[in-house]
This record gives C-alpha cells, structure tokens and sequence, in this order.
C-alpha cells in the first residue's frame, strides 16, 4: 500500500517519533509512504516529501514535526475537498494517516464520510481530547513549564515577589494543573473553574508572609471577571487565537493592586512546544505510529489510536472528536489541596 502521512495544528513533542513509528511499521508490511508536508494545507496544494527509511531513522530526539504542519482547513476553502480528493487520487494514495489534535481530527472524520479510508493519530500539548488517556506532547510541555516554574521561585523568593507563570492549553487547564501542582504553586487558574479572586489574593498573602515568595500559574484561556475580552480573533476552525488577551499581565495588575505585594508575569508560551521530548512522550508517540501502521493493515479506518489505562487501543473517530477532555471537579480538588 501507498500511505500518505500528515501532521496538522500546533506542532508538539512526539509528532516526529510517532511518524517514525508509522514509517517504521509500514516497512514491516512491504508499504512505502508518502509524507503530506505542512499538514491539510499540503493535501489541497499538492506539496509532499519523500518518507523513507532515511529520513526518519534520525528523529527519535527530536521535536516538531519533519514534515511541517499548519492550521489550514479544506472545508473552508474554496474546493479544498475536491482537491485533497483529487490529490490523493493523483498520488495513489491507499489511505491517510493524519496526525493532530480536535481540528485536524474533526476534518479526518469527515473525509472518512465521504468515503477516504484514514486513521487518526491524537497528539496535542494540551491533552484536551477525551477518547484518549493521554496525548503526546502533554508531558513534555508540562515538563518544560515545571522548569520554568522553578526558575521563577528562585527568583521570586530573592525578591520577595509574586511570581505569575502563564502557560497554554487554550480552553483546557490540564498544562496549567499539572505544573502547578507539580512545581508546588501557591494559586492556580484555569479556564474551567470561575477564578475566586479574594480567596487567591487572602492565599497569596499568606504564602507570601511564610515563604517570602508566592507562585502562581495560569491558564492563557482565563478571562478574569471584570474583564472584557471583546471580539478576539479566530483561527479556521472558529478558534479564538489567545495570544492576545495577555492575562498573565491582567492578573499581575491585580495582584499589585490589591496586595501591594511586587508581581512579575513570565509567559513561556512557544517554547513549551520544542526541546527535548519527555520519554513518556516518546514511547506513547511510537506506539501510537506504530498502532496506526497496524490499523491501515488491518483494514480499520475511521478509527483513532487511543491510549487507555496502559494499553494502545483504537477508537471511533467519531466518537473521539464528539466533546473535549476538560479538568474535572476530582483533579480540581487535588489541585486545592495545596492552597494553604
Ligand atoms: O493547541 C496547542 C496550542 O499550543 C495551544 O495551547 C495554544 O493556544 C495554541 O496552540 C497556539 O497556537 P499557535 O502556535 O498557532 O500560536
């Protein structure tokens, strides 16, 4: 078989190891595979690479994704089906391997209703989607935010300040909960959870008085009340692009304000996408290639490699673009354990 690969939205750790894993696995079965540069935007232009044994045999260490990626969706441009129809005919493409997060996913399954045989790979930073345990991408981002968080303390403590760390994730908070609680914040906001703006400042004030320092993390996606975001621009999937509603300087205001306590915002934005890749991240994006290979074998398409508990399985892609994975009240309740 001729499997076309692709990798579409934000780029994130392990796009490289799992399209490794795919290349590697279809070898096993006598496939050759094509690679779609720059994700659907690829498909309707008719821009590909070579993706041979050669080019991927290097990339185990690396992030980002060798065959580029963008936000581009076929159903939103003009003729942009007729075209990825029409280009995957040219190639002679057997089936599509398609690499992304709820975007890239959701466009995935609707060509598998008009008839092109797929698979979907889940990888996200922000480990927004529900069918799966867990995304790639999540662990070495949150990773690379921890490390920061700690830089932030050691500085914040010399200071006496507080120190505010924003971080990704969009509408999700899972990156902001988990380096929160992993890097030991006195405060955390995400986008699901209604900020309780007197209770953050009375612990902020506390912690600040024991420690000399306060840490507090947030989410990109929070709108603090008060605060109207107005009219933000949106990517091709109807995404509000985040970038600017800077909330990690609103929060600082506040801070300042009503404290009188010194407040510094880092935002490590972008650079929670590259680095090195955490090994979870690089086992789970190698099974997850791996598994897709093995799905376009067997003949199942419309399906989506899925982590659940320790085992890679796959799912209905259908079922698996239906609803996001957002934070939930159990690990919400783990997170104010350590508000004191
Ligand atoms: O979806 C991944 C993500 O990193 C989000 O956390 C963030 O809001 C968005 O992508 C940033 O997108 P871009 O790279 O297009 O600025």
């Amino acid at each position: 078989m001729r499997i076309g690969i692709l990798t579409g939205g934000g780029d994130c750790a392990g796009l490289n190891q799992a399209i490794r894993g795919a290349v590697m696995r279809g070898f096993d079965f006598g496939n050759e595979c094509l690679g779609i540069s720059e994700g659907w935007r690829g498909l309707i232009e008719g821009k590909t690479q070579t993706l041979g044994l050669k080019e991927v045999e290097g990339i185990i260490a690396q992030s980002g994704t060798i065959l580029g990626t963008s936000r581009n969706n076929p159903y939103q441009e003009e003729k942009g089906v007729e075209k990825v129809k029409e280009n995957i005919k040219g190639w002679g493409l057997d089936a599509i391997i398609a690499m992304g997060g709820e975007d890239t996913l959701g466009v995935t399954e609707k060509l598998f209703n008009e008839g092109i045989k797929v698979v979907g790979v889940p990888k996200t930073m922000d480990n927004d989607l529900s069918a799966t345990d867990y995304t790639f991408g999540f662990d070495s981002s949150v990773t690379r935010a921890i490390e920061a968080a700690t830089v932030l303390i050691d500085t914040g403590k010399s200071h006496r300040r507080v120190m505010i760390l924003e971080v990704m994730g969009r509408h999700a908070g899972w990156v902001a909960l988990f380096t929160g609680i992993a890097s030991g914040a006195d405060w955390i906001l995400i986008p699901e959870r209604e900020p309780e703006i007197e209770k953050m400042l009375e612990q902020i004030k506390k912690s600040h008085s024991r420690k000399n320092y306060a840490l507090i993390v947030v989410s990109e996606g929070v709108v603090l009340p008060e605060v109207n975001v107005g009219e933000e621009e949106k990517d091709k999937f109807g995404h509000m692009i985040l970038k600017k509603r800077k909330i990690g300087e609103s929060l600082s205001k506040l801070i300042e304000e009503r404290t009188g306590l010194e407040t510094r915002v880092s935002v490590i934005g972008h650079m929670q996408r590259g680095g090195v890749p955490s090994v979870f991240d690089r086992i789970l994006a190698t099974r997850c290639g791996v598994k897709a290979a093995e799905l376009v074998q067997e003949g199942k398409f419309g399906q989506m490699v899925a982590l659940h508990g320790n085992e890679i399985v796959s799912v209905n892609l259908k079922e698996a673009v239906a609803k996001l994975k957002l934070v939930d009240d159990s690990w919400w309740n783990l997170a104010k354990v350590f508000f004191k």
